[in-house]
Order: C-alpha cells, then sequence, then structure tokens
C-alpha cells in the first residue's frame, strides 16, 4: 500500500509540472492498471463533436483490438457512468441489465467484474477510467472503486491542467499576431491601399524603387513590404541608414575594404552590399548623402559592381535596391544638392505614402491598433478610448505622422488611471482637439461643412472607423457616408 501511494503521490507531482498529456494519460491509465492488478484498464475521453466515448487507452488483455470500438452515451455500464457522472462497481457483470456484452463478445474478453469512474470538470463528463477483473479473477470490490476514484481524479486534474496550457497557448499566439504585426501595415483609406497595392506590383521585379513621405509616416515598413513580396523575400533585407553615418564610415560599411586599406584594416571585411547579394538593400534617409557618395551609389545602380576600399577588383553583387527620404528630392536637384542622374536612378518606381491627415479615418483604426498592441506589451486589460479622446485624435492634425500617434497612445496607455483612455490622458495640444470651435466669420457653407466633417468623424470614430455601422446611427445608406467622407475630403 505505502509504495502504491508512493506512485500517486509521484504522479500528482508529475500531473502539475508536465505538459505532455497525451502520454501522461496513458501512464495514470498503466499505473492504474498496475496498482488495482487489474486484467485490462482503460480510459475513454468524450468526443465532443460525436459525443461518443472514444478510447483514448486502452491496456491489458485484448487491449489493441478494443482500442477501435467507439461507445454511444448510455451504451452499456461505461455509457451509464458516462451519463450520469456517477461512479459504479459491478462485481458480476451477467447479472446486471446495464451490461452490454458487444465489444468484450466480439473480441472475446472475459468480462466477470468491471469499475467505472467518471472524469468530471465543473459537471462536465469528460470521460471514463474503466478497470475489468483482477489478474487472479477475483471480482472488484468497493476499495478498488475508492483506488479506482482517486486515478480518475488525478486524470482530471490533467485534463484541466491541460486546458489551462491549452489557454494559454492561446493567448501566447494571440500575444504573438500582435506582436507580429509591428511590422503589419494598418490601414483601409484608399491612399494606403493603393501604396500597398504598388507595392505588390513593383514587388516582383528588379526595379529600385523611390519611397517618399513625411517623416513617420511608414516609409521603412512599405519598404520592408516590398522586400518581403518579392521573390528575394525569404532572404533578409538589408537596412543601411544613409543619414545615421558620417561619409567615410559609410563608405566602408556599404563597400566593405581590403586588408590595409586603412589604418586599423587589418583584415578584408565585406561590405553591406555583398551582404545583401541576391537580397534587397534598403537605403534609408538617400536624401542625406553626400555628393561623393551620391557618385559612387549611381556606379553600383548603373553597373551593379563596386570595389572594396583599396581594392582593385570590382566586384558584382545582384542586389535590389529600395531607397527612401522624407526630403523633397526634386528640390534638392534643382537646388544642386542631389544628382539629377541619380535622381532618376532611383525613381524608377516612386511609392509616395500618403500623410495622416490625408488617410481620413485610418487614424482610428490605427489608434485602436496602437491601444491594443501596448495594452497587451504592458501586460494590461485591454483599453478603450473615451468619445471625447477619440473625437480629439481624430481632429488632430499629426503632423508628426503614425510615429506621433503612436507615441501619443503609448503614453496614454502608460498614464491612464482605468481601463478608459480619456481626453486628460493625451497631450494638451491634442486633447484640445476634442471640441473643435467653429470660428464666427467663416460662410454658412463651410461652418455646416466643417460641423459635418466634425460630427461624421466623431461619430465615426465612437463606431471604431465602421462605417456600416456609423451610415445606420445616422441614418444615411453607406454609400452617402462614403460620398460625404469623400466631398469633405475626410478619406
Ligand atoms: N500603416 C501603418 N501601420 C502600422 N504601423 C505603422 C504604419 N505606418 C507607420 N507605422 C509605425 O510608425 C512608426 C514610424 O514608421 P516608419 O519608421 O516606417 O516611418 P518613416 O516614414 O520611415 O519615418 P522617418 O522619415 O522619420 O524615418 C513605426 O513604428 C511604424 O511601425
Ligand atoms: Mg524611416
Amino acid at each position: 500500500m505505502e509504495e502504491k501511494s508512493e506512485l500517486i503521490r509521484d504522479l500528482t507531482m508529475m500531473v502539475s509540472s508536465v505538459a505532455d498529456t497525451n502520454n501522461l494519460l496513458s501512464l495514470i491509465v498503466l499505473a492504474t492498471m498496475k496498482v488495482m492488478n487489474a486484467k485490462a484498464a482503460s480510459l475513454l475521453l468524450i468526443n465532443k463533436k460525436t459525443d461518443k466515448l472514444v478510447f483514448h487507452t486502452c491496456i491489458g488483455e485484448k487491449g489493441k483490438e478494443i482500442k477501435r470500438y467507439e461507445i454511444s452515451r448510455n451504451e452499456g455500464i461505461v455509457g451509464w457512468v458516462a451519463e450520469r457522472g456517477e461512479p459504479i462497481l459491478v462485481p458480476d457483470v451477467s447479472k446486471d441489465p446495464r451490461w452490454s456484452p458487444r465489444i468484450a463478445d466480439s473480441v472475446g474478453l472475459e468480462t466477470n467484474s468491471i469499475a467505472c469512474a467518471p472524469l468530471m470538470m465543473n459537471g462536465e463528463v469528460l470521460g471514463v477510467l474503466e478497470v475489468i477483473d483482477h489478474t487472479d479473477n477475483e471480482p472488484m470490490d468497493g476499495d478498488d472503486l475508492a483506488r479506482l476514484q482517486s486515478f480518475s481524479d488525478l486524470a482530471t486534474g490533467l485534463m484541466v491542467k491541460a486546458r489551462e496550457y491549452e489557454e494559454v497557448a492561446k493567448e501566447n499566439k494571440f500575444l504573438k499576431e500582435t506582436m507580429g504585426s509591428k511590422h503589419k501595415i494598418i490601414g483601409n483609406s484608399a491612399a494606403i491601399k493603393k501604396a500597398i497595392d504598388d507595392c505588390a506590383k513593383v514587388a516582383n521585379s528588379k526595379a529600385t524603387v523611390l519611397i517618399t513621405g513625411e517623416s513617420g509616416i511608414g516609409k521603412e515598413l512599405f519598404a520592408r513590404l516590398v522586400h518581403s513580396l518579392s521573390p528575394r523575400g525569404h532572404k533578409p533585407q538589408v537596412v543601411v541608414n544613409c543619414g545615421a553615418l558620417p561619409e567615410t564610415l559609410l563608405e566602408r560599411e556599404l563597400f566593405g575594404n581590403e586588408k590595409g586599406a586603412y589604418t586599423g584594416a587589418d583584415s578584408r571585411r565585406p561590405g553591406l552590399f555583398e551582404a545583401a547579394d541576391s537580397s534587397t538593400i534598403f537605403l534609408d534617409e538617400i536624401g542625406e548623402t553626400s555628393p561623393a557618395m551620391q557618385v559612387k551609389l549611381l556606379r553600383v545602380l548603373q553597373e551593379g559592381t563596386f570595389f572594396r576600399l583599396g581594392g582593385q577588383t570590382p566586384i558584382h553583387v545582384d542586389v535590389r535596391v529600395v531607397a527612401a527620404t522624407n526630403k523633397k528630392l526634386e528640390a534638392l536637384v534643382e537646388q544642386k544638392l542631389f544628382r539629377e542622374d541619380l535622381f532618376y536612378r532611383l525613381n524608377v518606381i516612386r511609392i509616395e505614402l500618403p500623410s495622416l491627415r490625408e488617410r481620413g479615418e485610418d487614424v482610428i483604426i490605427l489608434a485602436e491598433h496602437f491601444l491594443n498592441y501596448y495594452s497587451m506589451e504592458m501586460n494590461q486589460k485591454p483599453k478603450r478610448f473615451d468619445p471625447d479622446a477619440l473625437a480629439a485624435l481624430a481632429n488632430y492634425s499629426w503632423p508628426g505622422n503614425v510615429r506621433q500617434l503612436q507615441n501619443t497612445i503609448e503614453r496614454a496607455v502608460i498614464m491612464a488611471e482605468s481601463d478608459t483612455i480619456t481626453v486628460e490622458d493625451l497631450p494638451l495640444e491634442i486633447g484640445e482637439f476634442q471640441n473643435k470651435a467653429i470660428k464666427v466669420g467663416a460662410t454658412l457653407k463651410d461652418a455646416v461643412d466643417n460641423f459635418k466633417k466634425d460630427f461624421i468623424l466623431k461619430s465615426l470614430a465612437f463606431n471604431k472607423g465602421n462605417k456600416t455601422k456609423t451610415a445606420k446611427v445616422l441614418d444615411i445608406q453607406r454609400t452617402y457616408l462614403s460620398r460625404l467622407i469623400k466631398d469633405l475630403e475626410m478619406g
């Protein structure tokens, strides 16, 4: 008895620590059979789809053959237990009308006594643990039933744990997806959809792409998108911030060097263009490059070759170039600050990203996205915006674009004292946009348009950017709402 209770204790410990549920359940059935000196033992679980009992584990005499069967609820003694959720001991099956000999007869298993205990969780039967006869053919008795019950409790504990694991795994998956969305492009506006479509269109070619637009708008995100949609997408993209390094360092980084090319160059070092061979190089802040560097870049773009610093042999690489800048390159060209020939080399395909102001209801969609993202990251309950805060976010002009919006929401999540983000959690200059005052002196049309715009934005905000819902509340057609958004230059 001592040894047996030790076994149970060990199992109990394992149940609370092991994640491999299936093996452990089988082990519990094995322990049940051994400890109880039973001829056979099985664990049957309810299949939720079919509502039938299927064998999870079936060991002992004829175990393999029996495992193929399914049992309806209410069939035989096991079915009775599954239906009632009560344990049962049947010392002589031949005298019990509930006994169904179907399986035992067809596999030829002689059965005299049987004990069954349900696996119960919150009143729900998960399955049944069953033992048949002692190996010495003595019938099962009341002590056996009590013992069986403790094993079924153990199995239940394990299954409860397994479900918790499943929940946690699901949560983690959700978390990962949200984290994965770090690079996901969020937005529903026509402008952003067009930019995404354009990226998809040009991804397949090797043509150089120039991404332009204000700062904080998502240029890096779109450069990543072009690369990831391209046939080179499975290789790592090489990212170089051309504005971050002084010219000589940038040159070394990009082109690498031969041994002895400069003081301290004690070995040959390949540069980033070589690292990007057969992949994509993203030249960020290309507008910041010096005239000398522009000449070198032009050569790589034209010929696909370059020299390592101090090198004599031209190196050839197959690199796709994506460049980005928040500078107006055309203006720089005019001022002779940027080489015209390089500009045309880069500007083969142009993707001009819209500012957040031009993206209408995307502000709300992005705000909700960042709200979920940061609540999750800070392990907080999901938060929501109150209507005034949403209206302020929707009305503000966002000179710093998505980056500014992102930082604002991150700060708001930190600041908020409850689950609701209010105007108080927003910086003053944004918060005051909750009620955009209509100035006296405007024409009636402008004032009405202003009101309409404000009202529609607030309504959209209140309905989390859902146009169908908003149209319903405003009691107008969805198509009319879309037209209003367009006419009022909100989308
Ligand atoms: N459409 C979008 N969906 C989700 N996140 C976005 C979107 N656009 C931008 N972001 C986020 O905003 C931040 C700024 O984006 P990114 O760095 O790509 O901007 P940028 O245009 O390169 O800015 P800069 O010119 O200042 O370098 C990033 O954290 C990015 O993930
Ligand atoms: Mg950038």
